[in-house]
């Protein structure tokens, strides 16, 4: 590679370099690959840097999350005013459910069915709770002091308890509800700038975040299948994140995605939970099940009146340990921007690199629109787009809430979707 003096190649370009990739990150070319002792001096300090920040991260992880669940113990039960074996018998209930909650990743990828599942749904339950009422009693706190500046007296350990209690549970409920409740339809318009006339009336129909795995499963997707296929959609896409689990363990609760039906096909693109989930296994077993995935590249949609382009790309933590796996340059190589063209991808983060390059709409998933409130605020500082339409330039960007759930089977105050698209012209 002919290096610009002073310039020093990303990771991702090394990477794609060693592939044989032509195109670095931006599009710029490659016009000569570095040697292998070069890349081997780059990437070898990035080791134990990597492995030191990982390792801060969970310490600071793990530590937050002890502390939060003794917070939590000590307000609701060693405060509570509770006596004899009930106090450490809660006290250990929330000790086994905080490190449970803490294993179940794992324990959900070693286990087989139905064995992943079983043991799964206490600690994913429990993650809720305990998310729900931390909440409640900061606001619970927050309130209290300021009672005590008007001059009201505290309330009684035992009523404070158990009132809090009650409202943890009600809201626990309530967010069981809509995790577990079918999902709503969204039927969205998109008045898109450069859209030709004779494509008007196209319609997509959208999931996103489904993760059929510990918790939903075969009937799940049954019911969400004929759903979709109720809307009859000139196409579907699925936008990623489909699984939590590996081929071996859901290849039969995925089964019916076999019946999706649209008239121009049903398209996929990887989520980062279907890269931890094993996304090579995942993408061959979807096309034996008729879904076409789209990864870095595009399809051209042909349609009586027209036709336009279907662009898709993997999700840029697909291959986070060796660096990005998106490749959008790669997705849109020799697209003349005139053309009209739909994007597929999981993050909506992608739109910060997809609208500079004219894409019309891209239709993305990932952050569940926050899925338990208030985590959406928590979601913002990661990804600036949390849910709905937006737009710069002339290009748009809807963002779903997804169709299922991740971790506990709950949500609050942002509701599951399947989203009908109708593209109109200006
Ligand atoms: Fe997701």
């Amino acid at each position: 590679m002919v290096v610009p003096s002073g310039y020093r190649p990303t990771r991702f370009e090394l990477k794609n370099a060693l592939l044989g990739n032509s195109r670095s990150r931006t599009g710029r070319a490659l016009r000569k690959l570095p040697s292998k002792r070069r890349i081997c001096e780059t990437l070898a300090p990035m080791g134990p840097r990597r492995m030191s920040l990982v390792i801060l991260v969970l310490t600071t992880a793990l530590s937050s999350l002890a502390a939060a669940h003794y917070y939590l113990a000590k307000r609701l039960v060693l405060d509570s005013g509770l006596e004899g074996g009930l106090v450490p018998g809660l006290s250990a209930a929330i000790a086994v459910l905080g490190v449970g909650s803490i294993l179940q990743p794992a324990l959900e990828r070693a286990l087989p069915a139905p064995w992943f599942r079983i043991v799964s749904w206490p600690f994913l339950v429990w993650m809720g709770v305990f998310w729900i009422g931390l909440n409640v009693l900061w606001i619970a706190e927050g309130l209290g002091a300021m009672a005590g500046w008007v001059g009201l007296g505290p309330v009684a350990p035992g009523l404070r308890a158990a009132a809090l209690w009650l409202l943890i549970g009600a809201l626990a409920a309530w967010g069981l509800r809509g995790g577990l409740g079918p999902p709503r339809l969204e039927r969205v318009e998109h008045t898109l700038p450069r859209w030709p006339g004779s494509l008007a009336g196209l319609r997509i129909v959208q999931i996103s975040d489904v993760h059929i795995g510990p918790i939903l499963g075969r009937r799940f997707l049954e019911d969400l299948v004929a759903r979709v296929n109720a809307l009859d959609a000139d196409l579907v896409a699925i936008t990623g994140d489909l699984v939590d689990g590996r081929v071996d363990q859901l290849q039969g609760d995925v089964t019916p995605l076999g019946e999706l039906r649209a008239k121009h096909g049903v398209y996929f693109v990887t989520g980062n939970h279907d890269a931890y989930s094993g996304d090579e296994a995942w993408v061959a077993h979807l096309e034996t099940l008729g879904i076409r995935v789209l990864r870095n590249r595009r399809d051209r949609i042909e349609l009586a009146a027209g036709s336009f382009w279907l662009a898709g790309v993997d999700d840029h933590r697909g291959d986070w340990a060796a660096g990005s796996s998106e490749d959008l340059p790669r997705a849109l190589e020799g697209w003349d921007p005139s053309e009209p063209l739909v994007l597929l991808a999981h993050d909506p983060s992608t739109f910060k690199r997809a609208h500079r390059r004219g894409i019309h709409l891209q239709l993305s998933g990932h952050t569940h629109g926050g899925q338990i409130w208030p985590f959406r605020w928590l979601v913002r500082l990661a990804v600036p787009w949390i849910e709905g339409c937006h737009e710069a330039g002339d290009s748009r960007l809807y963002v779903s809430r997804g169709t299922g759930f991740w971790g506990p089977p709950m949500r609050i105050l942002s509701p599951a979707e399947i989203t009908e698209h109708t593209l109109r012209a200006v």
